[in-house]
């Protein structure tokens, strides 16, 4: 368990945690998210005692890092791949670690051979590709065995077969009752992996919350149905209550439906479908709503102004729904002309 408790740290007049308070859980996968700058490295360099707090405190199973006896024992953790020696062989570089923490020498290979590096275990650093240093990371993370894991974006500069592999390591950890906190900017990724997530943006806690709740809080889920009648879909939707509102391809959006009940309507009306689906939202779309108002750095459009986030076609988020938390940001004002359009339509 990592418990943070008012975690604040400033650099100068840059206020990069603030005030942070949550507690990592044991037997799950706790997501770290947050856009560029956010703060996230910050936090996990003082879990690891590598930044001084300005305010607050964080302990690890109770204690601070400086406190813990053999901490590889206690928690491992990749946060800069770079960090290492590029001239110390990689075998070498993992028996420094493993004799300052009191672990014994087979536990090198062992982990070598859990990252996938066995092969080069007599080769300098120096000569490693990004993946190859991430997976470097991971291996000195593992070695003691640690109850908890903590990865800055581990799966950074990974290949597809080591995302799936750290994707199904970080579970397995989980499930023997480990601690893992691991930040990531792959949102697809992330809700494949987490269970629980905690989102911060400008130093400051925005969410800690379930992934599925994390979901549907943020975002908009909506039924997608495709008629070759869809104006007369349309009126019955209305007549019974329901706000359709014009989709792609010509189909129709009900925000707040409920699919059987509209396929039960178009059956006593004989209106044929096409399609009748759930559309739910995407961790990226939920995320990018939540943190609209966080994002420090945007990248320019083609045309010179800010860009903003695009949500995906037929997912367009609605502002200000009546799911959003309190305090949660709202999107910006423009997210797109189609998005413009159909709030017109919608009234
Ligand atoms: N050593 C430092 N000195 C001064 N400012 C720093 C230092 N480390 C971080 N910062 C600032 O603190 C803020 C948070 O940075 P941090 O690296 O923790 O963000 P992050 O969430 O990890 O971002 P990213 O997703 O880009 O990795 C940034 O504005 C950064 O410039
Ligand atoms: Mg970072």
């Amino acid at each position: 368990m990592i418990e943070l408790r008012d975690l604040t740290k400033r650099y100068g007049d840059k206020l990069a945690v603030d005030g942070l308070s949550f507690t990592v859980r044991p037997g799950t996968v706790t997501g770290f998210l947050g856009p560029n700058g956010a703060g996230k490295s910050t936090t996990m360099r003082m879990v690891l005692g590598l930044d001084e707090p300005t305010r607050g405190d964080v302990r690890i199973e109770g204690k601070r890092y400086a406190e813990l006896r053999e901490p590889l024992h206690s928690i491992g953790a990749l946060l800069e791949a770079k960090g290492v020696h590029g001239g110390r062989r990689a075998h070498d570089h993992l028996l420094c670690l493993a004799q300052s923490n009191g672990i014994p020498e087979r536990r090198v290979g062992e982990a070598l051979e859990m990252v996938g590096l066995q092969d080069v275990a007599r080769k300098r650093p120096k000569g490693f590709s990004l993946g190859m240093g991430q997976r470097l990371g991971i291996a000195a993370a593992l070695l003691g065995d640690p109850r908890i894991l903590m990865f800055d974006e581990p799966v950074n500069g990974l290949d597809p077969e080591g995302i799936h592999w750290i994707r199904t390591l970080m579970q397995q950890l989980a499930r023997e009752g480990r601690t893992v906190f691991v930040s990531s900017h792959l949102m697809s990724e992330m809700a494949q992996t987490a269970e629980h997530l905690v989102v911060i943006g400008q130093g400051k806690l925005l969410a800690d919350t379930s992934m599925s709740q994390f979901i549907a809080e943020n975002s908009r889920t909506h039924v997608r149905v495709r008629t070759p009648e869809p104006e007369r879909m349309r009126d019955l939707l209305t007549e019974a209550g329901l706000r359709p509102v014009p989709g792609a391809e010509g189909a129709l959006e009900v925000d707040d439906g409920d699919a059987p009940r509209i396929g039960e309507l178009a059956a006593a009306h004989g209106v044929v479908l096409h399609e009748l689906s759930t559309q739910r939202a995407s961790l990226e779309e939920a995320f990018m709503r939540l943190t609209a108002q966080s994002v420090e750095y945007h990248a320019a459009a083609p045309g010179g102004t800010h860009a903003p986030p695009v949500p995906q076609e037929g997912t367009a988020p609605h502002p200000g729904g009546p799911q959003s938390p309190p305090g949660a940001a709202q999107p910006p004002p423009a997210w797109g002309e189609d998005w413009q359009d159909r709030k017109g339509r919608r009234g």
